[in-house]
């Protein structure tokens, strides 16, 4: 069974090819490395011991990508279209993902995450591929009503980022709806932390990173000096920010979960992949000091624009109807992220 996985070499995706090739998967990985390294795709065969198949390329080159599907269709005689793709699903990771980025820089979000996902469906309808899981976020509830968070809260977004997201999400309900015989997951993510075990893989932000854990990482690793916590006077426990964290490999597990639901032909299905635990900031911190045995310095500064206060997910759906549930804490959390970081000071890069 084969699998398609754009953006492979990011973070999400180096951790789900791990758990697809160990789950007996083969991989082709599209990824035109604009955020990530093909040295973390080298560890993913080395933690597996299983190759992987990889094109450098951008998912809106549509000639380059019909000939990468092309190369998996086989002339039969016998097959009703007389062409049959042996690719059996995509799971769609590639994009751009900064928040503050992308209200910056609107026209890139938009040509890489909707021109992108627009070229990737063209040519998988083309060849006949229609089983696809696509990397949603919880941005998409904006600042929810209540928590925890359901799939069937009313959905908005305030920033190009989240409206990429949220567009995607309609754009397949649409393709859905001219042709049921698409099968789409749509997995909604929560706060992905971590790192595998081995060490060998993790994330690897380019320049100073914008979320929590990367930052308090390289404030332990020594190259930053401390965090800023943004805001101490949220109406939550402690006052800093509550989210739900959930390590990368649950995260990844979810995503090997979601292939078996789309051959039983569901449409488009939706779930949160979340633990349905808030953690707050400061929490965050002592788990991370734990970890590390190392004092994280930190200032409390104003909140940052656009925050809200706190955000968890019920995963309960997931739990339910894919057999799915995040098992990791956050002490294993910042356990696997201070292996990866303290081993890769510098990330991938080799210096
Ligand atoms: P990442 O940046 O590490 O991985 C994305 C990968 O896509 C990178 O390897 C990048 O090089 C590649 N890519 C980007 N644009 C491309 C293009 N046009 N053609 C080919 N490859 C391209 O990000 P990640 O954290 O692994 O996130 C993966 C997906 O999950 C993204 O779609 C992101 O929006 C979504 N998501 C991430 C989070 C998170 O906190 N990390 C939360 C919710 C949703
Ligand atoms: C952010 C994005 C969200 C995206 C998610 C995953 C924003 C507003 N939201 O979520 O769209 O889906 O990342 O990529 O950017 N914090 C600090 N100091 C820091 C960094 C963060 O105190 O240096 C706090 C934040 O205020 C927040 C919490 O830590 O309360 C988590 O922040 P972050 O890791 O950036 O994730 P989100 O903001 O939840």
């Amino acid at each position: 069974m084969k699998i398609v996985v754009t953006g492979g070499a990011g973070y999400i995706g180096s951790h789900t090819c791990v758990e697809l090739l160990e789950n007996g998967w083969e991989v082709v990985v599209v990824d035109n490395l604009a955020n990530s390294s093909f040295e973390a795709l080298k560890r993913v065969e080395e933690i597996t011991g299983k190759k992987i198949e990889f094109y450098q390329t951008d998912i809106r080159d549509k000639s380059k990508l019909s000939e990468i599907f092309s190369a998996y269709t086989s002339n039969s005689e016998t097959s009703e279209n007389h062409q049959k793709c042996s690719i059996d699903a995509v799971i769609h990771f590639a994009g751009l993902k900064a928040v503050g980025e992308s209200v910056a820089l609107p026209l890139e979000y938009y040509s890489n995450n909707i021109t992108g996902t627009l070229t990737l469906l063209e040519v998988m309808k083309q060849y006949g591929v229609k089983n696809l899981v696509f990397s949603s976020s919880a941005t998409v509830y904006g600042d929810p009503h209540t928590l925890p968070i359901k799939e069937n809260f009313p959905l908005s977004v305030t920033n190009p980022y989240g409206r990429t997201k949220l567009m995607i999400e309609e754009i397949l309900k649409d393709l859905h709806v001219s042709d049921p015989s698409w099968n789409i997951a749509l997995l909604r993510y929560f706060n992905p932390v971590g790192a595998d075990s081995s060490g060998r893989i993790g994330e690897d932000p380019f320049g100073i990173p914008n979320n929590l854990i990367p930052y308090i990482a390289q404030v332990a690793v020594g190259r930053l000096s401390f965090l800023n916590i943004f805001g101490d006077d949220y109406n939550t426990p402690d006052g800093t920010g509550v989210r739900d964290f959930i390590h990368v490999s649950d995260l990844a597990a979810g995503h090997i979960k979601a292939l078996p639901k789309l051959f039983t032909n569901p449409g488009v299905v939706v779930y949160n992949l979340g633990t349905g635990k808030g953690h707050s900031v400061m929490e965050l911190v002592r788990s991370f000091e734990k970890a590390s045995d190392r004092k994280i310095p930190f200032k409390i500064a104003q909140r940052r624009a656009g925050d809200i206060a706190a955000c968890y997910a019920d995963p309960s759906k997931a739990e339910r109807e894919l057999d799915w549930k995040a098992v990791r804490t956050i002490d294993d959390m910042c356990r696997d992220t201070w292996n990866w970081q303290k081993n890769n000071p510098n990330g991938f890069r080799k210096d």
